[in-house]
């Protein structure tokens, strides 16, 4: 007799991203689809994991990460947002920013409970949730703004809620939150006693003067929140799968259990080189606005396409409405401009549970300005022959 699986996430299949990349190398397309930089991290940095690696720093590090690494994120959190973070208690180092965020939800779920979850939403939540046995309680952002309407919380808020999860800079909106936002969160966790898990990934990621308002700011916030990062958006090395997450001690250390009998440490070299670079301020204050030309600069390329942009005030996503264009739905719109414009993108509506169609695509514009004038040739190309027919 074989076992057999009761399948924990029946509904899960392959992922979008999987999908449309998989859909872009077959068709030889620009792939703006899937979020990571096509360009070269600092060389400074590879150095000195090179040097990590040869002085023999080979070997598991402590299960909460090294402890100068997390020694510099505690200044970094104090320079930026004024919070005393002690790094003994209250940062552990994990394998990237969708662990921190699955291994919060672990911590504090129990199977009956429920999280609000706003949509469109990061692809791991959902599943993160409905596999510890709770229940995502979607909630849309409102269209075309993709901010939160508080008063469409209050009326989801049960005695089930265990949580919220916050967003801010958005994927794959590009949305902000604001301090009216703040406020209203405030008076939602105090008034019902609920946990925050802040995904804050693009914290560095942010336009226009804007201000990134990190839970870490508020430390009445703070004490209900498991706040969530990852290096390898603010270094450009996703493949490194390095991030941490940043909670009050009695909090941390129920995630710690958590995490001590899953990763329990993560990769050694990294740690250590960043250790070192973490001192140097520049890379990530410049991010804003190195992000921000890349942003401008595919804008200005993609005038030469009927296409209509979104506002977007951080990350490194770009919404594109084609409302105006075609009655196709997202899925079938993005996959007909891979085969036939050869750019691939992803469809909003792949971040929604619940159906949602508003017409818009996701492009991600971490890329080179050869890679992005490419794509918009492509694109200004497939539309200009379609005009001329
Ligand atoms: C909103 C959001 N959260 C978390 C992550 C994951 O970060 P990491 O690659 O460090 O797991 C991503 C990556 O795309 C993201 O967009």
């Amino acid at each position: 007799m074989n076992p057999t699986i009761h399948s924990k996430l029946p509904n899960v299949g392959t992922t979008i991203f999987t999908l449309m990349s998989a859909l872009s190398v077959k068709n030889n397309a620009v792939n703006l689809g899937q979020g990571f930089p096509d360009f070269s991290m600092n060389a400074e940095l590879v150095q000195l994991v090179t040097d990590a690696m040869r002085q023999g720093n080979n070997q598991y590090v402590h299960m909460c990460g090294l402890l100068e690494l997390r020694e510099g994120l505690s200044k970094k959190i104090f320079d930026l947002y004024q919070s005393n973070i002690n790094p003994d208690a209250e940062i552990t180092i994990t394998p990237g920013g969708t662990y921190a965020i699955y291994t919060a939800l672990t911590t504090i779920l129990q199977p009956g409970d429920e999280v609000i979850v706003f949509e469109p939403a990061y692809d791991s939540y959902i599943p993160n949730i409905e596999i510890n046995g709770a229940t995502a309680v979607t909630i849309s952002l409102e269209y075309p703004t993709y901010t939160i309407n508080w008063e469409k919380v209050q009326e989801k808020i049960s005695p089930k809620t265990k949580a919220i999860i916050i967003n801010s800079p958005h994927n794959p909106t590009g949305s902000i939150i604001k301090e009216t936002d703040i406020q209203a969160l405030r008076k939602i966790v105090n008034q019902y006693g609920i946990f925050i898990i802040s995904d804050e990934v693009y914290e560095h990621l942010i336009f226009d003067q804007q201000q990134h308002l990190s839970i870490l700011k508020y430390p009445d916030l703070l004490e209900k929140a498991f706040v969530c990062f990852s290096f390898g958006k603010v270094y450009h090395c996703t493949g490194w799968k390095l991030g941490y997450c940043v909670a009050p001690s009695d909090l941390m250390k129920e995630f710690r259990k958590v995490h001590q009998f899953n990763a329990f440490s993560c990769n050694g070299p990294t740690q250590f080189a960043l250790s070192t670079f973490i001192e140097q301020k520049e890379p990530y204050t410049s991010l804003g606005t190195f992000l921000q030309k890349k942003r401008d600069c595919f804008h200005q390329l993609m005038k030469q396409t009927p296409l209509t942009p979104l506002p977007t005030f951080g990350s490194y996503f770009q919404l594109y409405s084609y409302e105006n264009i075609s009655e196709l739905s997202e899925y079938d719109f993005a996959i007909m401009l891979t085969e036939r414009a050869k750019v691939a993108t992803i469809p909003v509506s792949a971040f929604y549970k619940s159906t949602a169609d508003h017409k818009v695509l996701r492009f991600c514009f971490a890329k080179k300005e050869a890679t992005l004038e490419e794509a918009a040739n492509r694109l200004k190309n497939y539309f200009n022959a379609l005009e001329d027919k």
